[in-house]
């Protein structure tokens, strides 16, 4: 055991510990992940692992993301790049759903096997079903040679490195990130303008530096969670574009603090669980600067008017005083904010875990890839 820590040190590089670690290596994993990848003259991307030319991405009817945990809300966020930039039908499935449902296999659809490990054998499986029965499916996989990736033979390798922490955070950023360059791939042999893509090409090139800019709000960030680490439950609350990324600061948060965290759709608050919000119920509403940001301050006064604390995540300028904290990022391409918006998320749930005193790279009950049935 004594080289095995003499290892952990080293490979830690001097951070606490891996989850840490990995948030803080994401603009480097961006950086990796564009590399070679975008192209400026013609405003599009290359991803030469898809194997599929011109001709087959413009018959590429629908898209359908499949993963499980956080790869399935990363799919989501993928799933509303493509339909943005694309104009396709898009969806995400968890993958254990999908496998054991009976699913109907368009011929005509592009699925995405969505995986950190390569070796989650229920994305495994739904592969599988696809192959079977004659869908043609593409990986979006972490570690190279790992099942998934082997089983897909095509796709688009994440390139974020290697991951320890079981909570998932580069990796993850390192999906939406090459479903945006799928999107914009897709939109290119569409009707997506030039221009358009060349927006996103910058948009993307400029993640690196905004998420830097994000980490760099660690001590506020640690601030605020100490706030509100007493608290049993949590909403995190978000609509459209600041769904996925609801769901995934739910998870994060549930996954290493233990708190129970419930993501809604904003406006379905007030179809039932607005009667759970109180003073011990705080609420981390996502507000994009999209045109919900009005909506969205509308949720905000809801909770406040029954007395809930509220954390905004935003990228908008909200009114003084509106939410008890406000975490901004940078303001890049709309259709890129999902990225940036989960990483506060990723800080706030490894500092309430810390604040806790939990094993923040081994959560109890989990494991890293979910390998057995
Ligand atoms: C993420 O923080 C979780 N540990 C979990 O939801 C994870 O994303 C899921 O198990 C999928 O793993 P994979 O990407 O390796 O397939």
């Amino acid at each position: 055991t004594t080289v095995e820590h003499a290892a952990d040190d080293y490979e830690l590089g001097g951070h606490t510990d891996f989850m840490r670690k990995e948030m803080a290596e994401q603009p480097e994993a961006i950086a990796r992940a564009l590399r070679g990848r975008l192209d400026e003259r013609f405003a599009t991307a290359h991803l030469g692992g898809l194997g599929l030319d011109p001709m087959a991405l413009r018959a590429v009817k629908r898209v359908k993301f499949l993963g499980c945990g956080s790869a399935y809300y990363a799919g989501q966020m993928g799933a509303a790049l493509v339909e943005e930039l694309a104009r396709i039908p898009a969806d995400a499935e968890p993958a254990s759903e999908f496998r054991y449902r009976n699913p109907v296999v368009d011929p005509d659809a592009l699925y995405v096997a969505v995986s950190q490990s390569g070796e989650t054998i229920d994305t495994l499986a739904a592969v599988q079903e696809l192959r079977r029965k004659g869908g043609r499916v593409i990986g979006a996989v972490n570690v190279v040679g790992s099942a998934i990736a082997r089983e897909c033979g095509s796709g688009v390798f994440l390139h974020a490195g290697p991951e320890v922490s079981v909570a998932s955070t580069k990796a993850l950023t390192n999906m939406t990130v090459s479903f945006a360059m799928l999107a914009l791939l897709l939109g290119r042999v569409r009707d997506l303008s030039a221009a358009a893509g060349a927006r996103i090409v910058t948009g993307l090139r400029a993640l690196p530096g905004q998420v830097e800019r994000v980490l760099a709000d660690d001590a506020e960030i640690a601030r605020i969670a100490k706030r509100y680490a007493h608290a049993r439950h949590m909403f995190f609350l978000g609509r459209v574009s600041g769904w996925p990324v609801a769901r995934e600061g739910a998870q994060k948060l549930k996954e290493i603090s233990y708190i129970h965290a419930e993501a809604y759709q904003a406006a379905e608050l007030k179809h039932g669980p607005l009667a759970l919000v109180d003073a011990d119920m705080p609420s981390v509403v996502i507000v994009p600067a999209d045109d919900l940001v009005a909506k969205n301050i509308g949720t905000i006064e809801q909770v406040k008017a029954r007395g809930g604390p509220v954390i905004a995540i935003t990228n908008a300028d909200l009114p003084d005083g509106l939410a008890d904290e406000v975490i901004r990022v940078p303001r890049g391409e709309p259709e890129l904010d999902p990225i940036l918006l989960t990483i506060p998320l990723q800080l706030l749930a490894y500092h309430t875990a810390s604040v806790l005193g939990r094993d923040i790279d081994k959560p109890r009950n989990l494991a890293k890839s979910v390998t057995v049935e």
